[in-house]
C-alpha cells in the first residue's frame, strides 16, 4: 500500500483489530524505504499470553514481504493519551529500524507524540553485543 497516509493507514487496520479481552484495540502502520506502508493491529488470544501487538502484526506484514527496513511507524489507539509501544514491540522495531526513526503515537480523536526508535529504546540490545559469539 503506497497511496494512503500514514494515520489513515493506521486508523483503517485498528477497525480490525480483535481485542475482545482487553477492549482496547490498536493499529500500526509502517513505512519501508521504497514507500511501502505495511499495517498491523492487534489480535487477542483466550490464552492471554499468545495474543500480539499491532506493531508486532505490521512487522510480520512488513517481513512476509520481503521488507527489512522501517523508516516510519505510527500508532493509533482508543485512549485519552497517545499510547506508546510496548517494550517488546520496542525491541522488535528496533530490530529493522535506525534510532532516528520517527515513531508517532496518537489517539483516535488526533492528539499526537512523536518519539523515535533510539528515544524508545536507549542502550538497546543489539547484534554488536553478540561479537565474541
Ligand atoms: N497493544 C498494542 O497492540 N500495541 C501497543 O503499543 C500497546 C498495547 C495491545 C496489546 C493488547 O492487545 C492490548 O493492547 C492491551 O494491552
Amino acid at each position: 500500500m503506497t497511496d494512503l497516509s500514514m494515520r489513515d493507514a493506521a486508523l483503517a487496520v485498528y477497525e480490525n483489530a480483535y481485542a475482545p479481552y482487553s477492549r482496547f484495540k490498536v493499529g500500526a502502520a509502517i513505512r519501508t524505504e521504497d514507500g511501502t506502508v505495511f499495517q498491523g493491529c492487534n489480535v487477542e488470544n483466550v490464552a492471554y499470553p499468545e495474543g500480539t501487538c499491532a506493531e508486532a502484526g505490521a512487522i510480520a506484514a512488513m517481513a512476509a514481504a520481503g521488507a527489512r527496513k522501517i523508516v516510519e511507524v505510527y500508532v493509533v489507539a482508543d485512549a485519552p493519551l497517545p499510547v506508546p509501544p510496548c517494550g517488546g514491540c520496542r525491541q522488535k522495531l528496533a530490530e529493522f529500524s535506525d534510532g532516528d526513526v520517527p515513531v508517532t503515537m496518537s489517539t483516535l480523536s488526533g492528539m499526537e507524540d512523536k518519539t523515535t526508535v533510539a528515544q524508545l529504546l536507549p542502550g538497546a540490545f543489539d547484534a554488536g553485543h553478540m561479537a565474541n559469539t
